[in-house]
């Protein structure tokens, strides 16, 4: 094989994947290196899909065994079984990584396995399986590495029983106990997962709310929905320490307000206090421009510091950890780096949280707005009142649009709510040109759909719903 190419990605995430495809697609002379047996990233692998595939399959566990009856569907004997449940999810990211291998070759992208590190702006050296190192030669190199979950100090992650959200995607039975270190995006999700499949489940969250960021409104709502569900939360408290004692861990925790110290003896304890970027030696060593949390520093162009080096995704200073906003900044980099005019619009990044009800945000919440000094109204609506959701028993949640007092524009919309994770494409789409909530307001919805909440929050802003 000739080594010689346009350009390298190192990593073959939803960022580094998908940058090596469009730039295939432009004509550049392609590779893309990735240690991971199989293709896909942390998203395809140990993330996105691994745990909707669980989300999914315990949604309609706990359905089956608490709602269908009230559908007139009775079954006598309903059980788990773990491990079909386990390789239904394995088949799916067997697919998917089979998958972006199947588009690497339609697309003549050369895919070197193994570890790789930059050496100059022009070298990659893959050292593979068998430790032997070759060298390669590139234009451009991409830097796609994505990110690896954090811990805290004296708290090591063995993912026995201290376990990231890698391990909590394997436990061969649902947890007695299971303590969940951190209230946001994987620590809800994964909460759901094993509260549904019978475990008794406690979050622990420094901030006196749950999802930091989110809408104050839907984080709200968000949590009373979750206790109902019987999720149990310590918020306002911090993890002091936790120690594995025999087959158990006991996890002490203090409040932040009262002092008060309690603890709780468990079978398993899910960290889920953020990811931090990977950065490999090669990018220290390279002297490559990280900011104070050590995310690579790009330009409106994924240019980094050193010249031919180019980064994406969850190891850049830009916008948040989401496989998406990676993908859309792959297509991005391959378009600049091929002389066109590649760009992402950080104001319109959709966010979902795939629990029941879904949470879904984009654009602004009424915080950001306040802090900006931006005059604006709001409107909501909530799926009570909406028909299709009524009738799938489905009526918790709400939509809220909010819109620039002045010019109606839509500046933020957040959701709570069955299909909230579908719904919110509308709206990033109305707001990528620029609609405002008279435009979302004047548009057709089909009847009966959730998405009629959409319209009926958007005539809200102007305090005219119909429905309530
Ligand atoms: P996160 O940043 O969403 O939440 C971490 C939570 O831990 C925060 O609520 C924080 O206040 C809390 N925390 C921090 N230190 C703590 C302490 N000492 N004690 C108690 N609580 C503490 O991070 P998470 O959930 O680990 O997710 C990592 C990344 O992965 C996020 O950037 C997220 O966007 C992404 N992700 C996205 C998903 C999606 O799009 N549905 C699903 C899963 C992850």
């Amino acid at each position: 094989m000739d080594n010689n190419f346009d350009v390298i990605v190192i990593g073959a995430g939803p960022g580094g994947y998908v940058a090596a495809i469009r730039s295939a697609q432009l004509g550049l002379k392609t590779a893309c290196v990735e240690s991971r047996k199989t293709l896909g990233g942390t998203c395809l692998n140990v993330g996105c899909i691994p745990s909707k595939s669980l989300l999914n399959a315990s949604e309609m566990y706990h359905k089956a065994q608490k709602e269908f009856k009230n559908l007139g569907i009775v079954f006598t004997d309903i059980k788990l079984n773990l491990s079909s449940m386990m390789a239904n999810k394995n088949k799916s990211i067997l697919t998917l990584t089979k998958g972006v291998e199947f588009l690497f070759k339609k697309n003549k992208i050369s895919h070197l396995k193994g570890k790789g590190s930059i050496l100059d702006k022009n070298t990659v050296i893959v050292i593979n399986d068998s430790k032997k190192k070759i060298t390669y030669k590139a234009k451009n190199i991409i830097i796609a590495t994505g990110s690896v979950p954090t811990s805290l100090p004296n708290i090591k992650i063995d993912e026995k029983i201290i376990v990231s959200s890698t391990g909590a995607l394997t436990f061969d039975k649902p947890p007695k106990e299971l303590v969940v270190i951190g209230g946001g995006y994987i620590g809800l999700e994964l909460s759901s997962v094993w509260k549904r499949l019978g475990s008794n489940v406690t979050v622990i969250e420094y901030l006196d709310h749950i999802i930091p960021g989110m809408d104050k409104d839907i984080s709200s709502e968000f949590l009373k929905i979750l206790n109902k569900q019987g999720i149990n939360f310590k918020l306002d408290s911090k993890v002091t320490g936790v120690n594995v004692i025999k087959n158990k861990a006991v996890v002490d925790f203090t409040n932040n307000k009262t002092a008060k110290r309690e603890r709780i003896e468990c079978n398993k304890v899910l960290v889920a206090v953020g990811r931090k970027p990977d950065i490999g030696e090669d990018i220290t060593k390279l002297s490559i421009k990280l900011n104070n949390q050590k995310k690579i520093q790009v330009n409106e162009k994924f240019e980094t510091s050193v010249n031919n080096i180019y980064a994406i995704g969850d190891v850049i200073d830009k916008g948040p950890m989401l496989a998406h906003k990676a993908e859309d900044e792959g297509i991005a980099v391959a378009e600049i780096i091929a002389g066109q005019a590649g760009h992402v619009n950080y104001n319109v990044i959709p966010a979902v949280i795939y629990t029941s009800p879904e949470v879904a945000t984009v654009g602004k919440t009424e915080k950001d707005l306040k802090k900006e000094n931006i005059k604006y109204k709001v409107g909501k609506f909530p799926f009570l009142a909406n028909s299709r959701a009524k009738v799938n028993n489905e009526t918790e949640g709400f939509v809220k649009v909010i819109a620039d007092e002045k010019t109606d524009k839509v500046l933020g919309v957040a959701l709570i709510g069955s299909l909230a994770g579908t719904m919110i494409a509308e709206l990033a789409l109305a707001m990528e040109f620029g609609a405002s909530a008279e435009d979302i307001a004047r548009t057709c919805h089909a009847h009966p759909t959730h998405s009629e909440a959409v319209k009926e929050a958007a005539m809200a802003v102007d305090k005219r719903p119909i429905h309530f």
